[in-house]
């Protein structure tokens, strides 16, 4: 097993380029599966969800080719319309898949992704969705069997933003007969980047980035090589450790607009964030201050994903903050390990409050979930000693390589074991 060792108590100063953002790759390696010829993504993280991906895309039948950060797809091949419980069970998200393979064969048969380690991981707004694009959903014994010979384009209403839905339906949609919208669709810049991955594969498509998408279905997709966007959440981490650390940090491809709800939150609590043509450069050289309560929403609200991360670095602010998390129902795993480093938070239902405390000591902790572990080493960059953080593979599922990131930023950081 392998750790991240953490010697808490550096200034960070340096720079770093942000990687790809995974919630991006992840829904358009699904949609290569649409595009009969070859798709090639630039700046494609190398990271344990698309490894997993691409596991799913080759089980198909697929080839998937790695040079550098370019990854070159080819679903030509593809010959299987089945996923694994395995590959189901290795990435909570792979549900995306469905739509997709719909939409390209006519039929799939995966498990039902259970809970996940922030709480039930239900797929009822997907599912509804793709029926009422004609698709027969069965489920047996924790398979889902689906049939969709013809799916037609209709007016789908989601009854809350979900970022996964939308994303399924566009995917399905794509294969449907005539024009589909999506109605109370999630905003997320992702599904904008997805929308943009469809559009330069040829696909007539609208509206994202707004509650209304509008997709034309039917067409043949053709080759394309397209960019994956900044992750913004990655961004968030490292604005949020050189708000833990103190310092300075220039982010480059960071973009501010992504980003207004965290950027906003921490100039609040005294950090100076600056943005230009490069990305964002942030600063802290005073004690931070609390800040009014932090509420997760759907974008453009405050994002859930960057919730344990500035709760960490809020860890000794001068006053208490109150987080409230309205996303996910079990998004406080992390608190136990961050009061073991020394951390002031008290949790009652999704209301956690974080009383900012004079020190915070290295420790011996557990990264509980992704987010979460990102949360423990910003926490550990503002402690005195050594922090140990285990389950790390956690962690490697959203960061292409954290201990690369922070080194840069000039952190005392090492990976260690197997
Ligand atoms: C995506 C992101 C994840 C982020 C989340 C919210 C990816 C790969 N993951 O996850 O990092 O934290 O958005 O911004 O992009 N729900 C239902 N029924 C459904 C679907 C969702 O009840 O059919 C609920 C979920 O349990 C959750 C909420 O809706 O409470 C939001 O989920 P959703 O927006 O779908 O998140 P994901 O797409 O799973």
């Amino acid at each position: 097993m392998s750790q991240f060792q953490i010697e808490g108590g550096t200034q960070l100063s340096g720079e770093l380029s942000v990687q790809g953002a995974k919630n991006s790759v992840l829904p358009i390696l699904a949609a290569t599966l649409l595009n009969r010829d070859e798709t090639v993504l630039l700046g494609c993280p190398h990271l344990r969800d698309v490894d997993a991906s691409v596991e799913i895309l080759q089980s198909l039948g697929c080839g998937a080719q790695w040079e550098g950060n370019s990854l070159a797809v080819n679903t030509a091949g593809l010959n299987k319309s089945t996923i694994s419980d395995r590959l189901m069970r290795e990435m909570r998200s792979s549900a995306i898949f469905l739509g997709a393979i719909l939409a390209r064969c006519g039929e799939a048969e995966l498990s039902y992704p259970g809970g996940c380690e922030l709480g039930p991981r239900p797929i009822d707004l997907h599912l509804a969705g793709l029926r009422t694009l004609g698709a027969e959903i069965r489920e047996e014994g924790g398979i889902l069997h689906c049939k969709a010979r013809h799916l037609k384009g209709c007016t789908v209403v989601l009854s809350m933003p979900s970022v996964g839905a939308t994303e399924n339906l566009m995917l399905a949609a794509c294969g449907a007969e005539g024009t589909t919208s999506i109605v109370n669709a999630a905003r997320e810049p992702e599904i904008l980047d997805l929308q943009n991955y469809l559009a330069a594969c040829g696909v007539p498509i609208k509206g994202a980035g707004s509650s209304a998408i509008t997709v034309v279905g039917g067409k043949r997709l053709h080759k394309c090589t397209y960019s994956i966007m900044p992750d913004r959440i990655a961004a968030a981490t490292y604005l949020c450790a050189v708000a833990s650390a103190g310092g300075e940090a220039r982010l480059l491809r960071a973009q501010e607009e992504h980003l207004a709800t965290v950027t906003a939150v921490l100039r609040e609590s005294g950090c100076s964030i600056v943005s230009d043509d490069e990305g964002l450069v942030c600063r802290r050289t005073e004690k931070l201050r609390a800040v009014h309560p932090v509420r997760t929403a759907p974008y453009p609200g405050f994002p859930t994903d960057a919730q344990a991360i500035l709760m960490a670095a809020l860890l000794k602010s001068d006053g208490a903050t109150v987080f409230e998390e309205n996303i996910f129902s079990d998004r406080y795993r992390h608190v136990d390990e961050l009061t073991r480093m020394g951390g002031n938070i008290r949790v009652a239902g999704r209301v956690a409050v974080v009383m900012g405390a004079d020190r915070l000591r290295g420790a011996k902790v557990r990264a509980t979930d992704l987010r979460g572990g990102a949360a423990l080493c910003v926490a550990a960059l503002a402690a005195e000693g050594l922090t140990q953080v285990e389950e790390i593979h956690h962690i490697e599922r959203g960061y292409e390589d954290l201990v690369r990131d922070f080194t840069l930023l000039g952190a005392q950081i090492f990976r260690t074991g197997e």
